[in-house]
């Protein structure tokens, strides 16, 4: 969409990248280091260097960068089971224009199917426990096994996407014995939409809807004008709103 803001039926839509897109200063050096981040990543970890990509903005930008740049960088998402079906669609999106694979990992099924069978569907919002259990079943141990045989991951993660994160380095050690690589990890929100804007990225229709920052369909709700970037995520608990993936960037006495 381009532009103004419409409603159809129930729900709010503007353009993200009207809303969101700004050049600013230093962002074409931002863009350089970014870049030198990927290469030099590249060069160190070879074939056992992956994008974990959630689909979400950032993610997009760095998909873009491996295939403008002819990265030899694989990709992969993990598909929890309760992803939005606009989440899906930009996986199909993503693969075609971009001519790249991107595997799937999911849950193990009869995992999930004995977490419901035992909590319910909507267990998440009974418990921060029963949360941070689906989170572990549906996210870290298909991340597991994502990452099995890596030696390191390359992630969206920003600086200024919350309080935990206002000190992610360009590469971390992910606490599991791999470098954790974060090309984005000083760039702002205005930054990455003008970086969509200026390429004609592909990117999830969920962010015309106020959504940030998406995760599952149950967990992720649309912002309000103010609120934190990360406030439609786990909206409804006083956590670091954090589900395991970034262990290295959790609040002290809160991880999953
Ligand atoms: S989360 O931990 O709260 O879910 P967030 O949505 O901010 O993380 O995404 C941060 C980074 O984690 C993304 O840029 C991506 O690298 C990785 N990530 C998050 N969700 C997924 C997913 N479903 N599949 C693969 N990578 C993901
Ligand atoms: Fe389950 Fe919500 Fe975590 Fe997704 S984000 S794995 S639905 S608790």
């Amino acid at each position: 969409m381009n532009g103004e803001t419409s409603s159809f039926g129930a729900a709010t839509f503007a353009s993200a990248t009207a809303l969101y897109a700004r050049q600013t200063a230093g962002f074409e050096a931002r863009l350089a280091a970014s870049l030198e981040v990927l290469q030099r990543a590249v060069a160190e970890h070879g074939s056992g260097l992956l994008q974990s990509t959630s689909l979400g903005a950032e993610d997009m930008v760095i998909t873009d960068l491996i295939a403008r740049h002819r990265l030899p960088i694989a990709l992969a998402t993990l598909d929890t089971g309760l992803l939005h079906g606009e989440t899906l669609a930009l996986l199909d999106q993503t693969r075609v224009r971009y001519g790249l694979a991107i595997e799937v990992f999911s849950p193990a099924s009869e995992q999930v199917i004995e977490f419901v069978r035992v909590n319910g569907e909507r267990a998440m919002y009974d418990s921060v426990e029963l949360r941070k259990n689906c989170c572990g079943i549906r996210k870290l141990e298909p991340l597991g096994r994502m990452l099995a045989g890596r030696s390191a991951w390359i992630t969206g993660l920003r600086r200024e996407q919350s309080a935990n994160r206002a000190d992610v380095p360009f590469v971390e050690p992910d606490g599991q014995g791999r470098s954790k690589i974060n090309p984005l990890a000083q760039w702002s929100w205005a930054d990455v939409w003008h970086y969509i804007a200026s390429f004609n990225v592909p990117y999830n229709a969920l962010h015309d809807q106020f959504m940030p920052s998406i995760g599952c369909a149950p967990c992720t709700r649309a912002i309000a004008v103010g609120e934190d970037f990360r406030a439609g995520r786990w909206w409804w608990e006083e956590s670091s709103k954090e589900c395991g993936l970034h262990a290295t960037h959790q609040e002290t006495g809160v991880a999953a």
